[in-house]
């Protein structure tokens, strides 16, 4: 990354993308450049005029511009992607396979082609299927793609069992890796409340209870909202962003390329990472007992299954 303020690159202005955007320039990480499709007309523009009105409000100075051209992104440090058709009622992750692997691998090309250097966060669903698309896309290393799941699912998480505790959210750690799905893997000998064990806090009907909330927890906001999620979907990847181009080697589960961690290989799945001005820097892979592991492979196996719809 160059000395200059960091440009980031979000690409799809809807619910997921605006709500990303506003959170990054709340924290003035950079120059935000939020891209959407040429049917969408000035929306893009309008978006990031209003985030940009903020500024003198909320007191940031990140520049916003709002575009359907992508020569506006050249040189972009970081991009995330969230174009694509989010999930209605009814309709599961996978059955958006077909639509959004044509979206993000044209967005990943276009990305790239000008942005050599950039860093790509994939937060289309289906989310670990849609990293491998926009990773064999984009030529870039491994370590350049990767993709948001692991710090929405940790976050919902996280907040469920601070209201069982009743404790601040800032003292509850939870990890929850595997894929971005109802199969996702949440590590309840890993989560602790100020590093004690949550198994010492709460009654095991009550873990049990969180972590199956956990598992449907986009589920629990689409039949809500109608839609999919949008504010902790955008806080997350904005997150990753924020580690990136802070440098602050922060560890979250997030979306990477594996390559033998935990017996899988040629696939995206969530494991513990390090985020820096590198990207990936590096994976921590944990030591996994029998039942752990056999949900790590129901989880991949569903990725698998996923996969199997790529063309
Ligand atoms: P949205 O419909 O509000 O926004 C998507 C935007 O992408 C639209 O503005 C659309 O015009 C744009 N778009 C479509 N094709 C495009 C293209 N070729 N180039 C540029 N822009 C394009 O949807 P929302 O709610 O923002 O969700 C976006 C995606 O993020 C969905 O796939 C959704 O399932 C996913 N998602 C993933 C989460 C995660 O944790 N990984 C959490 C929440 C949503
Ligand atoms: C979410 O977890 C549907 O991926 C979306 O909210």
């Amino acid at each position: 990354m160059s000395s200059h303020r960091p440009k980031i690159t979000v690409v799809g202005a809807g619910n997921v993308g605006a709500s990303c955007a506003s959170w990054m320039a709340e924290r003035d990480l950079g120059d935000i450049v939020l891209l959407d499709i040429p049917a969408t007309k000035d929306m893009p523009k309008g978006k990031a005029l209003d985030m940009l009105q903020v500024g003198p409000i909320s007191g940031y100075n990140s520049h916003l511009v709002g575009t359907t051209d992508y020569a506006d992104t050249a040189n972009s440090d970081v991009c995330v992607i969230t174009a694509g058709v989010p999930r209605k009622p009814g309709m599961s992750r996978e059955d958006l396979v077909a639509i959004n692997q044509g979206i993000v691998a044209d967005v990943t090309k276009k990305i790239v082609a000008t942005s050599p250097n950039v860093i790509l966060i994939v937060v289309t669903n289906p989310l670990d299927t849609m990293c491998y698309v926009a990773y064999k896309s984009s030529g870039l290393p491994k370590h350049r793609v990767i993709g948001q799941a692991g710090v929405l699912d940790s976050a919902r998480m996280r907040a469920f069992l601070a209201q069982a505790a009743d404790v601040a959210v800032q003292n509850v750690t939870a990890s929850v890796i595997g894929g971005h799905g109802d199969e996702m893997v949440p590590l309840v000998r890993y989560c602790n409340i100020a590093g004690i064990p949550i198994t010492n806090i709460l009654k095991a009907e009550q873990v049990t209870a969180i972590v199956d909330r956990t598992r449907k927890g986009g589920g629990e906001l689409v039949n809500l909202l109608g839609v999919s999620a949008w504010l902790a979907p955008g806080a997350a990847a904005g997150s990753m962003v924020e580690a990136i181009v802070k440098d602050s080697k922060l560890v979250v589960p997030s979306s990477c390329f594996l390559d033998g961690e935990y017996g899988l290989k040629d696939m995206y799945f969530g494991v513990y990472s390090k985020l820096s001005r590198k990207g990936l820097e590096q994976i921590i892979e944990v030591p996994l007992n029998d039942e752990e592991m056999a949900m790590v492979k129901k989880s991949a196996d569903l990725i698998k299954e996923t996969m199997k719809a790529l063309k």
